[in-house]
Formats: C-alpha cells, structure tokens, sequence
C-alpha cells in the first residue's frame, strides 16, 4: 500500500515539508511508481506563460503503473465489481490480471487500427468495464484520451471530436440508464456527419439493439479483440507527454479541452486518492460518478488502479429501479468507501428515509462529497442516516483543471466541519485574494481562491490554444492560479467553497456557462436572444433561469418554451435544458449594451427588492416588466 499520512501531527509535518522543498517531497512520492527512466529534474515552473513540467526526462507509462505493477501481489484481486443498470442483471468481478489482459489485448487493437503515441482518441461510452479498458489502452499505447460523458448531444461530440482532431471513436451501440435505452451509436453517427476526420469507430455490444454499420468505417469491438493478442509490452512516454484531454465548460465561448500529463497526474491522483480516502487492504471503493467528468478519470479509473484497491463500477443512476439503489449496492458489496455529489444526496433525501433505513450499510466507514458545495442538511443527512454517525465525511474541492483533490479533509485524521472542504492536501498552497489580488493574510478571510505554487496534476494547457489557458487561469492574479471559486478562510483556518465568482453555474455538480447555454437558446428560431443566470434550487444546487426575448412576445409561451427545451437537448444535451424560461420583451442593459446579470440574477432568486442602482440601465422600465413575469414566488 501506498504511502499514507496516519494522524494530524504526520499531516502538519507532511504539510510543511511539502511547501519548504516540494522538489524532495514529490521526488518521495514519485519514487514509489515505476519508472522506464527516472527523471532528470523534479520542478520547472513559472506561472506567467504557464509552463509547468514535472520530473521532466522521466519516461513511464501509467497503465503499467496501474496493472502491471500489481500483477505479482495482486494479480487475483478484484480491481472492479461491475453493477449493471438492471440489479436483475448479472454483475461482473474483474481482477487486476483480467484486466491487464483485456488493456493488452484492445491495446493491440488499436495499434492494428493504425493508432499512434500522441493521437487523440474519443472516448463516448456508457459505464461498462470495457470504458476503463478504452482509456486505460489508450494510455498504453500513448494515444491520448478525450472521454466525452455520453450524455451530451451529437453537436456536442462533435465539438469535441473536431477540436481535439480525433480520427478514432470508441462507443457502443446503446446504453442502459435508468429506465431508457439511450441510442448512444446513433448519436455517434449523427455527430460524425460534421466529424470528416473520423476514419473508424469501434463500437461495443452493449444492449444488442441494431445499428448501422457504415462499412470500412465500423468496427464491432468483440471481432477485433478476439484476434488480438493478450502480449503488449507498453509503451513509454515522456513524464510530460499529454496523457488526456477533458472538456469542461467556463464563462465564455465553448469548452475548453483541459490537457493532462503523465508523470505529475499519476503521482498526484494515487497520492491524494490514497490520503484523502484512506483505503485499506480489504476496501471496497465505491465513486458513483461517470467516466465522462474528472471524478471519474482521477477517483474511478487512475487513483484507485495506482493505489491497487478494489472499486465498485456502477452502470446506473440512483434512482432505478427505487431510490434505495445506492443502499443496495453498497449492503451487497459490502462497500466501506462512498464517493458521491451532494445533488444525489439531495434528491434521495427527497424520496424519504424508508428507502435508506432498511439497509444495514454497517460496512461503510468513509463517505465522499465532491462537485459542489454541500448544504449542511444534506451533509447531516448523509451523517445520520448514510453514515450512522460514524463515518467521517470528506468534502473534497476540486476542479477539472486541478486533475485531483486539492482541498479536503483526510477520512479519520482531519476533524470535519458541515459544508468546510477543511484544510489542504500536502503540496498545496492556497491563498484568497480580494478583487484587486492582494492576498488576505490571516484567519477569518473571505474572497477568490487562486493557489500560489504548482502541484504535480496541475492542468498544462487548454488543448489547441494556449493563450486561453493563460488567459482563463494565470492572468487575473499575477502569478496565482485562479480557480473561478469564492472562498473563506474561517477563525480555524479552515477553508469554506463558497461556489462560482465567475459566469459559471453549477447544476448538480455539472459546470455550464452560461454563455453556451444563451448560444444554443439563441439557436431556436423563435429566439432573438437571452441572458442565463443560475438560482438556488433545492435539488440541483443551483437551476439554469433564461430570460429570453422572442420574435413574437404575443406567441404561446409554453410552445416557444418546450421549443427552447428541446433545442438545447440537441445543441447540447440535457444536462443544459433551463429550469425556467421567461420570455421577455427586453433584458436590461447598460447604454453600452452589456446585460446587467446582477439584476436578473436577484430577480432569478426572487430576491426582487435589492435589484441595486438601475439608474444606469439604457431603459430602467424593462426591469418592472421582468419582475411582474417572474417565474418565482415573490
Ligand atoms: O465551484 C467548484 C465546484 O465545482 C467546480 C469544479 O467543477 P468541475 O471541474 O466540473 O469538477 C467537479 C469535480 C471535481 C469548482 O470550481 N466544486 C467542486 N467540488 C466542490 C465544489 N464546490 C464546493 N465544494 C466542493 N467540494
């Protein structure tokens, strides 16, 4: 087992080594990982470009780090207990060595199909095992992944295939979520129609629907690895070379494909995967996140497979086929660490406790929080009745960019606080700073998070556009990273996510901005256009408001809205859909044009009496207006 802080006076010696020589503390770290070629130097960094490299001239590669590392001592272990949508299905259980045998064999795969170290490879699937077995290849062989969470629309893949110059997709022909049949392949045609670079797909047998099968462009998944060999010597590649690219909304234009290295990611995902949640030989790991988002690539695939713990990897959604699916999973695998978002905890604390109480859930002793602020009566809710009181909650800070937990409790070491992320991992060096970028020295401070020094999962760029990276992270605070989030530093030092400074909205725990959100509004054609503003939902954390100004004010309201609804399913996906459309004959705007979110963000959260100064607006009349339609008890 890894290397494992064990109580709070080895965390504050740890802590302090970690920011008075981060070289020898990472050095340390990275010396447990199997290595091709050691490094010749641990840290060359300066935040103004950015460029960060860590444990440059080193080569590896990180799934011989997750799988062939292990196969001596835990070869027969479980890596996953695959749980299917359907608990009327059988599950599967995979070992370390079956799959390593499966990540030779479709790596063997994708050579045959041409693929290459440094090529991009889009990954759209459901959470299937052969999912980890796609991304896990792909590393093998050096390709880079980019997952895209299989829920977003074909416009969407395309986007993302297209700016990422994918020529391989992975998919299957359908998905099972909840109590729909999704037509993933499908999905994958349609998107390919505007994706000419795409020269083959390989598609995996999941729901046995028909498909269409272009010839010499599609490929069913069991034929190719039934030829392929179980022998693949894997490749290595640079500590620096791009290990995947994920994309993840921000407050303006389209996502952003955030880039990920070897070396510095691996080393940070297993060492803060193995100190936050503190898992022990016989742990049953349990993240119910999807593969598609950063929980699942740093807390599903690489973070426990580098620490070697046994995961459950579940197919469905919470709800299916009762809102006790959770309890159930967690009683018949005996799960003792539970990873999961507050929405989820949210909209189970909804359906009532007879669905939590009749399970024993006597096994668990670690409970996770990520992906948002968590409200303290979900956090005791999920004390009370998932943990019984005994189970420390990890309230786990981090971001896509972040590659990993940066701010969190350790399980059993950190005292926890309801809705505080507590204190930061080793190596990480937070600072608040005020608007003008001063830091906030001190206990008792509140204001934007950046951090001040690098860290090994650090993001490296933004995927074709440096520039943007720069822009988005390393030039608001000179030499700072900015994270987007407001933040407070309490009497104890303890630090408290106060969400989102930016126009970034989080619904249940997803990032949209709101820009792409009013783009594909503005799509319809009924629409001349919008303004998006987030507002406090129970369930969702947050819900997406759109003000929208129509050709026609005199229309049908809900025609135009289920209209709005259904394109923004197309041009993005579900997730995006407003929870309330207003159509408006104006939105109030500045004498230079700009939209005042202020006010309709107050406006949004009902808060109608506080809307600030409005002398400014070009016609202050439109704010009245907005307030006699507004879609809220006021
Ligand atoms: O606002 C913060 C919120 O989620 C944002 C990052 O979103 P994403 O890149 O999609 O990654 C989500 C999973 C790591 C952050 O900027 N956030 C994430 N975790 C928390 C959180 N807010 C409060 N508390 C958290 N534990």
């Amino acid at each position: 087992m890894a290397y494992k802080i064990n109580n709070l006076q080895e965390y504050q010696t740890e802590y302090a080594a970690s920011v008075e020589n981060p070289e020898a503390f990472w050095a340390k770290q990275a010396d447990r990982f199997q290595w091709k070629k050691k490094w010749d130097s641990v840290l060359d960094w300066n935040f103004s470009e950015p460029d960060v490299k860590w444990f440059s001239g080193g080569q590896l590669n990180i799934s011989e780090n997750c799988l062939d590392r292990h196969l001596k001592d835990k070869g027969d272990k479980v890596a996953f207990f695959w749980e299917p949508n359907e608990p009327s299905e059988t599950g599967r259980a995979i070992t370390y060595k079956q799959l390593h045998t499966e990540v030779c064999r479709f790596s063997n795969v994708l050579k045959s199909l041409g693929a290459k170290k440094g090529e991009r490879i889009c990954i759209y699937m459901p959470m299937i095992p052969e999912v980890v077995v796609a991304v896990l290849a792909c590393a093998r062989i050096g390709a880079i992944h980019s997952v895209v969470f299989a829920g977003f629309s074909a416009s969407s893949l395309t986007d993302r295939i297209n700016d990422a110059k994918a020529d391989l997709v992975i998919t299957s022909d359908g998905s099972f979520r909840g109590n729909k049949t999704i037509a993933i392949k499908d999905i994958v045609d349609d998107a390919l129609e505007n994706s000419p670079g795409v020269k083959n797909v390989i598609v995996y047998k999941r729901t046995g629907q028909p498909v269409k099968m272009k010839s010499s462009r599609d490929l069913w998944w069991n034929e190719l690895v039934e030829k392929a060999s179980a022998e693949h010597k894997a490749e290595a590649v640079e500590s620096e070379d791009p290990l995947f690219i994920l994309y993840t909304s921000g407050s303006t234009g389209k996502p952003k494909g955030v880039v990920h290295t070897t070396a510095g990611y691996m080393v940070y995902s297993e060492y803060s995967f193995s100190n936050v949640f503190q898992c022990e030989k016989n742990s049953i790991y349990w993240s119910t996140a999807d593969i598609g988002w950063i929980t699942g690539h740093t807390y599903i695939v690489y973070g426990p497979l580098l620490a070697g713990v046994t995961s459950v990897l579940f197919e469905g959604i919470p709800t299916h086929p009762t809102p006790s699916r959770f309890w159930e999973v967690v009683d018949k695998y005996k799960v003792t660490h539970f990873y999961t978002a507050p929405t989820a905890i949210r909209s189970l604390m909804a359906c009532g406790l007879e669905h939590v109480t009749p399970y024993k859930l006597e096994s668990l002793k670690v409970l996770g929080s990520v992906g948002e602020p968590i409200n303290e009566e979900a956090w005791h809710w999920y004390d009370d009745y998932v943990g019984k009181n005994n189970c420390p909650i990890v309230d786990t800070w981090w971001q896509t960019e972040t590659g990993g937990i940066l701010i969190s409790p350790l399980a059993g070491i950190t005292k926890t606080k309801p809705s505080y992320a507590t204190l930061p991992l080793p190596g990480i060096q937070p600072v608040i700073v005020d608007s003008e970028g001063q830091e906030l020295e001190g206990n008792d401070v509140e204001g934007n998070l950046c951090i001040k020094f690098p860290w090994p999962s650090i993001l490296r760029t933004t995927y074709g556009d440096h520039e943007r990276c720069r822009q988005t992270y390393f030039s608001t605070y000179k030499n700072l990273y900015f994270t987007g989030d407001g933040c407070r530093r309490d009497e104890d030092g303890y630090y408290r996510i106060l969400g989102r400074v930016d126009d970034v909205i989080n619904v249940s725990g997803h990032r949209m901005g709101t820009a792409e959100v009013e783009n594909a509004i503005n799509e319809d054609e009924a629409v001349i256009e919008s303004a998006v503003v987030g507002y406090p939902h129970d369930i969702k954390g947050q819900g997406i408001y759109a003000f929208v100004i129509c050709e026609d004010f005199d229309q049908d309201h809900d025609k135009i809205r289920q209209s709005i609804l259904a394109t923004v399913t197309r041009i993005i996906g579900p997730i995006a859909k407003p929870d309330k459309v207003q159509i408006v004959r104006g939105l109030p705007k500045t004498r230079s044009g700009k939209i005042m979110r202020r006010i309709l963000r107050k406006i949004a959260e009902g808060d109608v009496f506080n809307l600030g100064d409005i002398s400014t607006l070009l016609d202050p009349g439109v704010v009245e207006e907005i307030k006699k339609g507004a879609l809220v008890t006021l």
